[in-house]
């Protein structure tokens, strides 16, 4: 099921869908273009073969974005949220992160988990606004330039 959303006055329409496998090209270009080190095709293709929770965010009929979340056994995991360079804070990965709590929530998820780099403020700073605490680091888990990188692994609790 996706929810369609509306933009407040001044900013484009979008709506939140399920992506397919004729979506990935266009997801790899914003990821090529959102990370030094993006996934490969393989990985977006693995994760709509097995099931995850897949959605993309669709701007004027482009992928403006996407969400990637796995759960199972009352936890969550949100594996990759991104939003095109140009469309980025107009809210649109605010909503995109509730909409994939929702689900989480809808789900009987009570943990959800994810890792960021301590080099992303921004993304920290929307994971903290939503409540997400950090819990600790994997040392080395990030490739990055001339070496390796920390991830800061936080939580948020669920309310059933
Ligand atoms: C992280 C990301 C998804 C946020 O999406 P976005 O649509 O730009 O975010 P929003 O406009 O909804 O803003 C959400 C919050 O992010 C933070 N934020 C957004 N832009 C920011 C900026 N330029 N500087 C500091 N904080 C910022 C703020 O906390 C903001 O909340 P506020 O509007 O209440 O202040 C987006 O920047 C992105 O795709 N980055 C590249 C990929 C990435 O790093 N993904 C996360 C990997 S863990």
């Amino acid at each position: 099921m996706s929810a369609e959303l509306t933009s407040q006055s001044g900013d484009p329409a979008f709506r939140f869908r399920p992506m397919t496998q004729a979506d990935v090209p266009s997801v790899i270009a914003v990821e090529r273009a959102s990370y030094p080190f993006p996934w490969s095709e393989g990985v977006f293709r693995d994760c709509i073969r097995v099931g995850y929770f897949c959605r993309v965010v669709e701007v004027d009929g482009q992928v403006g974005g996407y969400g990637i979340m796995s759960y199972g056994a009352g936890e969550a995991h949100i594996l990759n949220i991104c939003i095109r360079a140009d469309l980025r804070g107009r809210g649109i990965g605010r909503k995109l992160m509730q909409y994939l709590l929702e689900r989480a929530r809808a789900e009987r998820v009570h943990e959800v988990f994810l890792e960021v780099r301590p080099s992303n403020p921004v993304a920290i700073a929307l994971y903290v606004s939503l409540g997400f605490t950090q819990i600790g680091t994997r040392k080395g888990y990030y490739q990055a330039e001339g070496g390796r990188e920390d991830a800061l692994v936080y939580k948020l609790s669920l309310q059933p």
